[in-house]
């Protein structure tokens, strides 16, 4: 949530603040704002897109070598010019920018208020920025020593920038929860949420740790902890190149997400699946095998797209590794007061590295004694840091919000987990693994040929696009997808969408069957065959409009549905990883002939840093 830029060096500030804006767009797009210091402190700020803001400041007075930039995503107050960020201080010499939510801001505020502050936006930032002003004043201390009194006090989450109008040389910076890296260039430094902005100026980075507050000067970054002690700073190569954030000819980034798919597939499993000589290597499983062996229980926590990643991967750890499995969503996780033992595994599945819920779920199973292994996308972001071991899913930097292709790498990690600790455990026969192996082997290509013409999902889409509502069924290890294809019809197309078990219909969602319904089934050739043929065949006798994804060569599914989009044919443990495809097109699509921006829909974010 919410997009953080910063720098200051030799060159001009604004261009390569509003840039990295861009780039971090995809994680809050309700308004933008940027503050300048030369003589004097510029700051201009815009409800909507960074498009509406670079156009607002047409013509104005841009000039300076230190700026911070950010893009929001609004928590405390609505969308608007006085709510977006940089805030200014009462006394007018103070700029802050802010990722993350001040819980006990409201104490603060009264705190302050009684004092006389005064506040121009409903913001929990404009507070924390007041409280600092206020320390330094009572406490006729630095900045710096100000912020860490500061920090000290408050509950919540942050990744801030500071600037003084006083000290045109000085970006202060901190962080608890939400992310901040900094970009290190030749007498120059860049500060942002993710690698994004950085990445076409400089390949070192340092990658702040909580509790660390970071003073950057062109020449000069100086990290200590909020005791005050000098920390060495540890740098980064990044290990990634421009053109994988940007969209290579394609109209969005969700499309070109897609299509990478057999290539993102295949870069995962690449030296790790060795069907050649019957072996799965993978070092965060290798090296503590006896754990992952030997646990009586895994518990999956995640969010929204990686939870479902989660149940697909409750289905094959149970059915290959005989291991009891539960899957969380990591917000009633934290919260519930759950029962973690010494010995029990838990899985964090995802894309960010960043999500909110899952990182506090993680700390306190971690507390009780669990050991953490997470999947995760983002490399070096805070979910691998905290966890005891993992599996980076090598997708590649996702910039549209819907995830795609980060789901398809968490199936084929979690594919290779399952096969690995089932091979160590003796759950699984020879046969069957190699079977399994060779199955995965062939997935990129696959997922390859349902990319290869897209037609008929484009002329499906334009068939339902105008659907307020829509039913996702599966059984099996289709029933997660099914849950996906709804959530990816929702936020990208706007169209209300609900996933069951196809077997759940008759317990009350097929009330909702009438002949405008579209009654989309995943309905792949598996064990559950026969049984969600019968489930068609009932919604088809209240006259439900039927849409399938089928095995090619299936005459059955094709002929009880409306329409039907067929993929390849695979072991049913690994039919997510293809039956997604279609369904994943299909939103776009609709989205697309619907006019919507698809790459930021509306209210999301593609990094959820708040719980
Ligand atoms: O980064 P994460 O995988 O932890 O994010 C979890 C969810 O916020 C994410 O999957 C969300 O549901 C996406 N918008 C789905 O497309």
């Amino acid at each position: 949530m919410c997009g953080i830029v910063g720098y200051i060096g030799p060159k001009e500030a604004f261009p390569v603040i509003i840039k990295g804006l861009k780039r971090l767009e995809y994680r809050g797009y309700d308004s933008a704002g940027i503050a300048l210091i030369k003589d004097d402190l510029m700051l201009y700020k815009k409800k909507g897109k960074v498009a509406d803001l670079e156009e607002s400041v047409l013509g104005k007075e841009l000039q300076a070598n230190i700026g911070i930039g950010h893009t929001r995503w609004a928590t405390h107050g609505e969308p608007s010019d006085r709510n977006a960020h940089p805030h200014l201080s009462n006394d007018g010499n103070l700029t802050l920018i802010h990722n993350g939510i001040i819980e006990n801001y409201a104490s603060i505020k009264q705190e302050l208020s009684n004092k006389g502050y005064t506040f121009s936006s409903d913001t929990d930032t404009e507070v924390l920025l007041n409280f600092i002003q206020d320390i330094k004043l009572n406490e006729k201390c630095t900045l710096e020593e100000a912020l860490r009194i500061a920090l000290k006090r408050i509950v919540g989450a942050y990744c801030i920038l500071l600037m003084d109008k006083n000290d045109p040389s000085t970006i202060i910076a901190a962080r608890k929860g939400s992310p901040l890296v900094i970009g290190i260039g030749k007498g120059e430094h860049f500060l942002a949420s993710d690698a994004t902005p950085i990445i076409e100026y400089t390949k070192e980075v340092v990658y702040v740790n909580d509790y660390e507050i970071a003073i950057v000067k062109a020449d000069e970054l100086i990290l200590k902890n909020l005791g005050n002690e000098k920390q060495t700073p540890f740098i980064t190569k990044l290990d990634m190149e421009l053109a994988a954030i940007e969209k290579g000819g394609y109209d969005h980034f969700m499309l070109k997400e897609i299509h990478e798919q057999p290539s993102t597939i295949f870069d995962c499993l690449r030296g790790r699946l060795l069907p050649q000589i019957g072996e799965i290597r993978m070092s965060g499983i290798d090296n503590n095998l006896e754990k992952l062996t030997s646990a009586k229980r895994i518990v999956i926590v995640a969010c929204g797209t990686s939870w479902h990643a989660g149940l697909v991967a409750e289905y094959m750890f149970e059915e290959l590794c005989r291991i009891n499995v539960e899957v969380e969503y990591a917000s009633e996780f934290r919260y519930r007061n759950p029962v973690v033992n010494e010995g029990d595994v838990i899985i964090a599945i995802s894309q960010s590295g960043e999500t909110a819920d899952t990182l506090v779920a993680l700390e306190s199973a971690k507390e009780k004694g669990a050991f953490i292994f997470g999947v995760v996308n983002a490399v070096g972001s805070s979910i691998p840091r905290i966890s005891h071991a993992g599996a980076y899913t090598h997708a590649g930097p996702e910039i549209g919000v819907a995830s795609t292709k980060a789901f398809t790498g968490q199936l084929a990690v979690l594919s290779m987990m399952a096969l690995r600790i089932a091979q160590a455990k003796g759950t699984i026969s020879n046969e069957r693994f190699i079977h399994l192996m060779k199955e995965l082997e062939a997935i990129p290509e696959k997922v390859q040929d349902i990319l290869k013409d897209t037609t008929h999902i484009q002329v499906i889409a334009e068939k339902y696009m105008n659907a307020t509502n829509a039913l996702f069924l599966g059984r099996g290890y289709n029933f997660p997808i099914a849950l996906e294809g709804a959530l990816k019809l929702k936020e990208i197309s706007y169209i209300h969408a609900e996933g069951y078990p196809a077997a759940e219909m008759k317990h009350g969602p097929i009330a909702l069957v009438t002949e405008e319904l579209p009654v989309l089934f995943v309905a792949t050739k598996d064990s559950y065959y026969e049984k969600i043929v019968s489930n068609v065949q009932e919604i088809k006798a209240r006259k439900g409009m039927i849409i399938s994804v089928a095995t090619e060569g299936d005459q059955i599914i094709p002929s009880l549905s409306n329409d039907t989009m067929f993929v390849p044919e695979t072991d049913e443990i690994l039919a997510p990883l293809l039956s997604v495809i279609p369904l994943q097109l299909l939103s776009y699509y609709v989205g697309v002939k619907k006019g919507y921006n698809v790459d930021m829909p509306r209210n999301l974010a593609k990094s959820v840093t708040v719980e």
